[in-house]
């Protein structure tokens, strides 16, 4: 018996609601879908789901610009689908999480309505409100801003926008449709911690905590210093090539959000949030949108999770990089007074599909498993992206009238109208920038539209043509060498080897620049893992591995053939990129 809590165990599966499956033939997912889809996912082997916002919304930012946190989105279905949701997966043992927007609203959210109609109306402090001039356009394209101060929204430009009812800008970390809640204010708080009980009363097993490091940003409004506007840093971004320039525009991102960052508060925030949690039976649990360990405050006290997004900010993993990041966070998550819990990750709708990412466009369906194999035996939570287990790759929508993420189509414009670039290349770098590449349908099947929606309607996101390719469920499911079938091979392993699950990670071989190997070690079962991030073949000897010394191994998973299940670990031979998984008997 495990003493660890379910969400330490568990192996999480996002779900994109829009994309993930259309139960009512209208081109965009639905509870329908997904619920028809549960025991896929069963089958698969993931224990619980994070569910991205799922609420009413004008989809400026998919869905991250919330317009009634205690709803249901009418194109995904009403309350009562939810909750069918809610116990259908209940049932089949897989808990959910929600997505919970804390920082901003909707625009269109009656909190904001109210409070940008006055300066005296009952909500008129609910959101961020800053004097300054009104802005005044002048001849020539040019206009005289009269802004609180330079600061930048990361989506669209200027983070304050001017409402005339009020004479005042409001401030929105992100689009201008997404304007901050003030969190200072109280009642702000309790309207919120109002939401999170609704949804815990219904009975879901926690949150996703969306961008929680925005909430509070720099009381006293210092400037940024960075001698460019978000648009002209994002194509200085692009255009960087040297390490030295790179080096450069990574400070100035970092010189040009960190006023907007980690304002003080969110501590105390984070504690109330989850004293709340856990006034409910069940372990309700939290996982913060934000890599800082300082946010599960003491192991205890604030959230029960942080991403390691650090592991994915990498062009390439490297068995390097993969110790490096282990130790460092490891060594931190160990030193909290209640020891914290890892949670890795390696793409969500945020990023590019990890399949097309860290491929290398010669080997990706080997790199696609030992990446898989990595975050799936890696000490902590795995949280996997839905279309993953199928090897779903990034579509990019170069037609710039067809991007649906927002900031996207912003950046096309600006790039154009402001940059003078090149329209044609503008819509190549839009395209490339835009979340919607990674957002596109679940392919299902291969029958038009991937299965995701009936033949012949139009989805809000193109498929990727490639579902005809095999990349769809159902061609993998009936082939035993598919990469769906590997992930449902590997949960299985995982899900049976109480090492892989609760054991400590001892890295092996810490010089090794081709593979990465490593222990996972409980008292009673000590499981090796080697992953061969290389195209050759390999001759391992761990004879000098006291854990391994005079002992054998057990074959329990591998990508590659073996004639033998029992091997000695004193010389051990390994196809290229071959992922291996064996118990020291
Ligand atoms: C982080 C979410 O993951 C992203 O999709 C969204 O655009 C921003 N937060 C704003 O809510």
């Amino acid at each position: 018996m495990t003493s660890l809590k379910w969400w330490q165990t568990a192996v999480f599966y996002q779900i994109y609601p829009r994309s993930f499956a259309d139960g009512n033939g209208d081109g965009i997912g639905d509870f329908k879908g997904i619920i028809e889809k549960l025991d896929y996912l069963k089958d698969l082997g993931v224990d619980a789901l994070w569910l991205s916002p799922h609420y009413p919304s004008p989809n400026w930012d998919c869905g991250y610009d919330i317009s009634d946190y205690c709803s249901v989105a009418p194109e995904y279905g009403t309350l009562d689908d939810f909750k069918t949701f809610l116990a259908e997966s209940h049932k089949r043992g897989i808990r959910v999480i929600l997505d919970l927007v804390l920082n901003h609203t909707s625009d269109e959210h009656p909190w904001f309505l109210e409070s940008k109609s006055s300066r005296d109306n009952p909500k008129a402090d609910w959101y961020v409100w800053m004097d300054g001039t009104p802005p005044i356009s002048e001849g020539n394209g040019g206009s005289r801003r009269g802004v609180p101060n330079n600061w930048q929204s990361c989506f669209d430009g200027d983070a304050w926008t001017y409402v005339p009812e009020r004479g005042q800008y409001y401030y929105h970390y992100f689009m201008k449709q997404q304007p901050d809640l003030n969190w200072r204010n109280p009642e702000v708080k309790q309207a919120m911690w109002n939401v999170v009980r609704f949804w815990l009363d219904l009975g879901v097993d926690g949150f996703r905590l969306d961008a929680i490091g925005t909430i509070y940003e720099d009381p006293s409004l210092t400037p940024h210093t960075v001698p460019m506007n978000l648009a002209q840093l994002r194509r200085a971004s692009e255009l960087a090539r040297t390490p030295a320039e790179k080096k450069q525009i990574e400070k100035y991102w970092y010189d040009m959000f960190k006023h907007q960052w980690g304002g003080p508060g969110l501590h105390d925030l984070m504690k109330e949030l989850r004293a709340i949690l856990d006034e409910y039976d069940g372990d309700r649990m939290l996982v913060g949108e934000d890599d800082d360990i300082a946010y599960m405050g003491d192991g205890g006290d604030e959230l029960h999770l942080v991403f390691n997004f650090p592991l994915m900010r990498t062009e390439r993993i490297t068995p390097d990089h993969i110790r490096r990041n282990q130790k460092e966070r490891l060594t931190r998550l160990e030193a909290l007074p209640v020891k914290g819990w890892q949670c890795n990750t390696l793409g969500n709708h945020d990023t590019s599909r990890l399949f097309t990412r860290y491929g290398d466009r010669q080997h990706d369906s080997s790199l696609a498993r030992l990446h898989a194999a990595l975050v799936l035996t890696l000490k902590g939570t795995p949280f996997l992206y839905n279309g993953e287990e199928i090897g779903m790759t990034d579509l990019i929508i170069t037609d710039p009238s067809k991007l649906r993420d927002t900031m996207a189509t912003w950046y096309y414009h600006s790039l154009v109208n402001d940059l003078g670039v090149d329209p044609a290349e503008a819509a190549l770098r839009a395209g490339e920038m835009s979340r919607d590449k990674n957002r596109t349908p679940m392919q299902w099947n291969n029958a038009p539209n991937g299965g995701f929606s009936p033949p012949g309607v139009q989805t809000w996101l193109p498929v990727n043509p490639n579902y005809k390719e095999g990349i769809n469920v159902r061609d993998q499911l009936h082939n035993p060498n598919s990469l769906l079938n590997y992930y449902k091979n590997l949960l299985r392993v995982r899900r049976n080897t109480p090492a892989l699950v609760e054991g400590e990670y001892i890295p092996l071989h810490p010089r090794a620049e081709d593979y990465f190997a490593f222990l996972r070690q409980t008292s009673a079962q000590t499981v090796l893992v080697i992953l061969n991030f290389s195209n050759n073949k390999l001759e391992l000897s761990f004879s000098r591995t006291a854990a391994l010394k005079d002992k054998s191994l057990h074959l329990l998973f591998s990508s590659a053939v073996h004639s033998h299940t029992d091997l000695s670990p004193k010389s051990l031979h390994l196809g290229a990129f071959e992922v291996f998984i064996a118990e020291v008997k």
